[in-house]
């Protein structure tokens, strides 16, 4: 990354901040550009001088950078997050995810500046992902009826059978059934289409954890809000059944991601890849642990049953092609990550 001059896009946010760190420990040269969305930095008062705040949606803003700045690679991160927040706030995630990108793709053809992009993107983009009858027949966009759920009943069924789910992989037809998952595949749409002029690198991210993240977010920040309240001795609220899967990678594996990622624009490649553990964990393990590690015997939670309608059942990756093809691989356990978050919370709340 020698010659590198990196600009994050969205870059004071959880993910970018931690990527920040890894950057300046490569001694590489990088800026952050970002704009404060209130629903990521509600709690953040301090700017830091040297990110500089540039508005995505003035297209002339955008060039004026770019002629001053001149970067050879763009690991866009600015994003709304938030699946179930999306549906009922269209404008703000269609306008920030969708024409923010877009403008700046245009602001890079205007200004002759042909970046390789590095695009935080998500298993969101799989929606419900593809399940499996035990005769071996294969289904996609599958949705879950809400009188099912509402009757406490919260797998995915084929004539009343529940199906077999199959691990989110770049194989899959995308199929999201959130405002937020569409505006993530439509963010790799532009840059697959505008794959003449930019080379890419498309990471979908699994669930994502640990020191810095927001615990207000209650679609992004899940494993941080149990954490939180199992240290503060709050219940912990089980949603469904307890047994839905998720996949939880540590930041600290998703930030080398990235930096694998930058790396592979030497080799002229546009490539999607699934970015997670590649392990499942049901909500009940993941509570489990957090309060094994806690070392708090009360384990305070409670399965309720309740459910949230645009949440999906199962999402756990096949890191198979990952591996293959980017010189990496997730380091962190999920024990030793929350052994981290952890200690990050106690030493905040000192
Ligand atoms: N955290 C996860 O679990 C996860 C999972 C899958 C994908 N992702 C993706 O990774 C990226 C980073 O996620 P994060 O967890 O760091 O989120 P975050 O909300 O902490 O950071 C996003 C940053 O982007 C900024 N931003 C938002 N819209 C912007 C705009 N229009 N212009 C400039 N800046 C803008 C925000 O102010 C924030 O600093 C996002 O694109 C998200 O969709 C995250």
């Amino acid at each position: 990354m020698k010659n590198e001059k990196i600009l994050l896009v969205g870059g004071e946010g959880f993910i970018g901040r931690n990527l920040q760190v890894k950057l300046y420990e490569a001694n590489a040269s990088f800026e952050s550009i970002d704009n404060y969305n209130k629903d990521a930095h509600h709690l953040r008062t301090v700017r830091l001088d040297r990110n500089v705040i540039v508005d995505l949606n003035r297209i002339t803003e955008i060039i004026s950078f770019l002629n001053d700045s001149s970067p050879t690679t763009i690991v866009y991160l600015a994003s709304e997050t938030g699946t179930g927040n999306s549906n009922s706030d269209f404008y703000n995630f269609t306008n920030s995810n969708c024409m923010c990108l877009a403008n700046l793709l245009e602001a890079c053809r205007i200004a002759q500046c042909e970046p390789y992009f590095v695009l935080a993107s998500s298993r969101a983009v799989y929606g419900e992902g593809c399940y499996k009858t035990h005769d071996g027949n294969i289904y996609f966009n599958l949705k879950r009826d809400p009188s099912h759920l509402e009757a406490g009943c919260f797998d995915i069924l084929k004539n009343g059978v529940p199906l077999k789910f199959l691990p989110n992989s770049i194989e899959q037809p995308p199929t999201p059934i959130s405002i937020y998952g569409h505006t993530k595949l439509y963010q790799e749409s532009l840059l697959t289409t505008s794959s003449e002029i930019f080379g890419y690198t498309i990471l979908r991210f699994q669930n994502v954890y640990g020191a810095g993240q927001n615990v207000f977010n209650s679609y992004t920040g899940i494993l941080n809000q149990f954490v939180d309240k199992a240290l503060k001795g709050l219940a912990i609220n089980i949603f469904e059944d307890g047994e839905m899967l998720r996949d939880y990678i540590h930041v600290d594996d998703v930030t080398s991601a990235i930096v694998e990622s930058i790396k592979l624009k030497n080799h002229n490649k546009r490539e999607i890849f699934d970015i997670g553990s590649g392990k499942p964990t049901t909500t009940k393990q993941l509570t489990s642990l957090i309060f094994s590690l806690i070392g708090n015997n009360k384990n305070r939670y409670r399965v309720s049953g309740d459910y949230r309608l645009a949440d999906i059942r199962h999402a756990y990756c096949n890191l198979s092609k990952t591996t293959d093809r980017l010189n990496w691989t997730p380091k962190v356990s999920l024990q030793d990550g929350l052994t981290k978050l952890i200690d990050s919370f106690e030493d905040h709340y000192k």
